[in-house]
């Protein structure tokens, strides 16, 4: 695996190095930046002024800090200003929108684990993209909000990228989850009872390797790789933004990486809520 530092911008076959297993990190992106300001604002506005982020889950019992997450994800993902920082993200880095459709962004909030791992601050075991019905042209992005510990951050295990892990991913379905589990992430406070594909073997930890940026640090890496959230033992709650880029020729064609494993009966059931980055228009699959 190649890691290349601040060249997504240069690199014109990008795309291909992402589906080869390398991962990007972007530090000074503009639009990154400016969509981790927005992640800060609106934190601030969905917890009523409280401007002590990491300290959030000490003020409150779960059930509050629960109903304010749940508050600042609809807020966030659904507003115009995260749409149009993706867009300038698609134009910053050297590529025209119109080749572009991307996966709504999303704000992750994660707690110290024993205050809460389920529903909203689901802790993801080690995964696959793909596994959740993503296509094997995923470009997923991945930024702190503010700056975090490795054992905060989320992990990508490379050695996986190309090597099969035994999993249940066959047995779970995309819009199964879309139409019935998503909306009950807020009633799971103590333990995931939602079911996940998840690996049934044991994954061996030895090359995980756990990124710790700064605020807008941006991650740009294939969905197909093996991630998964580290558990938060720290008592700071760590906040990132991620979205998901897809280019529409490559869509169209198969092309991506190599899918070891993947077995999700519905891939692209979640395109509905995909939008094209030139105009926000709603993806309407491939025809
Ligand atoms: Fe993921």
């Amino acid at each position: 695996m190649n890691l290349y530092i601040n060249q997504l911008q240069k690199k014109a076959d990008f795309k291909e190095a992402i589906y080869a297993g390398d991962i990007f990190l972007n530090t000074e992106l503009t639009s990154a930046k400016e969509l981790c300001a927005f992640a800060q604002e609106s934190i601030t506005a969905a917890f009523d002024g409280e401007t002590d982020h990491h300290a959030l889950h000490r003020m409150m019992p779960v059930e509050d800090f629960v109903a304010l997450v749940t508050r600042l994800k609809g807020q966030f993902t659904n507003s115009q200003r995260a749409k149009d920082l993706i867009r300038a993200f698609t134009l910053e880095i050297g590529v025209d929108p119109q080749d572009y459709i991307f996966d709504v962004p999303r704000v992750r909030v994660v707690p110290n684990y024993n205050y809460l791992h389920a529903g909203v601050s689901y802790a993801y075991k080690p995964h696959r993209d793909t596994w959740y019905g993503s296509v094997d042209c995923q470009i997923n992005t991945w930024m702190p909000v503010h700056t975090i510990k490795p054992e905060q951050t989320m992990m990508i295990n490379p050695a996986y990228f190309d090597v099969p892990v035994k999993n249940t991913s066959a047995d779970w379905s995309l819009s199964e989850w879309i139409n019935t589990q998503r909306h009950r992430a807020k009633d799971n406070l103590t333990e995931e009872r939602r079911v996940h594909p998840v690996p049934q073997e044991e994954i061996n930890g030895a090359s995980e390797v756990r990124i710790a940026g700064n605020t807008g640090e941006m991650l740009i890496f294939s969905g197909s790789h093996l991630h998964g959230t580290v558990p938060n033992y720290t008592d700071n709650t760590r906040f990132s933004v991620d979205f998901r880029l897809m280019h529409l020729d490559d869509l169209k064609h198969k092309r991506g990486a190599i899918n070891v494993d993947s077995a999700c009966p519905d891939v692209g059931a979640g395109f509905k809520d995909y939008f094209h980055a030139h105009d926000f228009s709603n993806f309407q699959g491939i025809k």
